[in-house]
């Protein structure tokens, strides 16, 4: 699907529910993420793109004092506190919509009243933002509504913070930069300390991004990815320094004793997974697919032993990937996203990344009896507005 036929479905849904043509929209990507798994919270480094699968937003003014949202997803439609938004009980994805109009108006924006549809192609619960991508279109439709423009940078926060307190999740940073400053061809390198954005050359004509969801859909709001959160960050306390980028894997080991024998893996994983997302922007950088994935491999495995985020279908789309291997066009893999289930990211050789996807579905079936889904992505554009005549029908 292109994002002018999901704008044309959400045009479609725009006019049933509301009997009118929306004028303004926005669009914001989901992201996967090459490699920097759970290392964005801890100031570490990460490399995502934006995927080219976007959510929707298409709305228009009405006379009331109203924010009413309506999303296709979910059949449902509802309305938003444009004066003292609160956290509600449910609907759940509500909470990613006030927390953002929370955001804009604690920075002063004045809101009119308006009828929106919601409409993604972003999966979700696949590992690959699709609450990212909603927030960062939601916050981009109602600037563009209230005729204001967001610093990138505050743009991403805002919605990360969103997540943070109206949904509960203590997510990172990377997925909201991801969904703002992704860009055609382009890797976000991401220093998560600094919160600086390089922007990478991708040579998509050598390799292929292939993404492999393995249908057994994640959950982060059940506790475990704050459970690891809090694992690191008391490993970190214990051995006394207030950033991971001070620490290095010669110090942790040296002072393994402090920690227990979690709080050591989880930490070993941090450390050398910033590590790994250093190199492989190098290896990228030099056009060493060997060595890139080598260290998805490598990242695979302490998500996996270290940082105990992965799960069986994760860890079985891995191994069919490592046995086609090189030679069958796959130089690396591993889970990406927040874990537990969701999707697999490999880096393949370009002109074999159909028959290595067709491959890696028929082994995963006979293996797991689980149809997975995949799909060649390429690095697109982040988030923008848009006016929906411009888009036909
Ligand atoms: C989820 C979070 C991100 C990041 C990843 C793991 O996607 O939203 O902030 O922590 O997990 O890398």
């Amino acid at each position: 699907m292109t994002i002018v036929e999901t704008i044309s479905q959400a045009k479609l849904a725009f006019r049933r529910q509301f009997g009118l043509e929306p004028a303004y929209g926005a669009a914001a990507p989901g992201r996967v993420n090459l490699i920097g798994g759970h290392v964005d919270y801890h100031n570490g480094l990460v490399l995502p793109l934006a995927i080219n699968r976007y959510s929707i937003v298409l709305g228009a003014r009405t006379n009331t004092r109203q924010g009413r949202f309506y999303s296709t997803h979910c059949n449902e439609l509802i309305e938003v506190d444009l004066v003292n938004p609160i956290p509600a009980e449910s609907p759940t994805w509500a909470n990613y919509v006030s927390g953002v109009v929370a955001g804009l108006l604690h920075r002063g924006l004045e809101l009119p009243g308006f009828d929106a549809v919601l409409h993604s192609e972003v999966p979700v619960g696949g590992g690959l933002s699709s609450s990212a991508a909603l927030e960062v279109s939601v916050a981009t439709f109602l600037e563009s509504i209230s005729d204001t423009k967001l610093d990138k940078v505050d743009k991403a926060r805002l919605c990360q913070q969103a997540e943070n307190e109206f949904v509960g999740v203590p997510c990172g940073i990377m997925d909201q930069f991801a969904s703002v400053f992704g860009e055609k061809d382009r890797l976000i390198k991401l220093d998560c300390r600094s919160q600086e954005v390089d922007l990478i050359a991708w040579p998509g004509d050598k390799v292929s991004v292939l993404i492999v969801d393995s249908n057994s859909p994640h959950q982060l709001v059940d506790g475990a990815y704050a459970e690891r959160k809090k694992q690191s960050s008391e490993a970190l306390r214990k051995l006394g320094f207030d950033c991971y980028r001070d620490l290095t894997l010669d110090i942790l080991i040296e002072n393994r004793d402090c920690l227990n024998s979690v709080e050591y893996l989880r930490a070993r994983h941090v450390v050398t997974e910033i590590a790994r997302a250093n190199s492989c922007v190098h290896a990228i950088q030099v056009g060493d697919w060997e060595s890139a994935g080598r260290l998805l491999a490598e990242s695979h495995e302490s998500l996996r032993d270290d940082y105990e985020v992965s799960c069986l279908q994760l860890d079985q789309l891995v191994e069919i990937s490592r046995d086609i291997g090189i030679e069958g066009g796959v130089y690396g893999a591993r889970m990406t996203g927040g874990g537990f289930g969701g999707c697999v990211i490999l880096l393949v050789r370009a002109e074999q990344a159909q028959p290595v996807s067709e491959m890696i579905l028929a082994r995963y079936l006979s293996r797991s009896g689980i149809q997975a889904s995949a799909f060649v992505t390429v690095p697109s554009r982040g988030a923008f507005a848009f006016t929906p005549q411009e888009y036909l029908p």
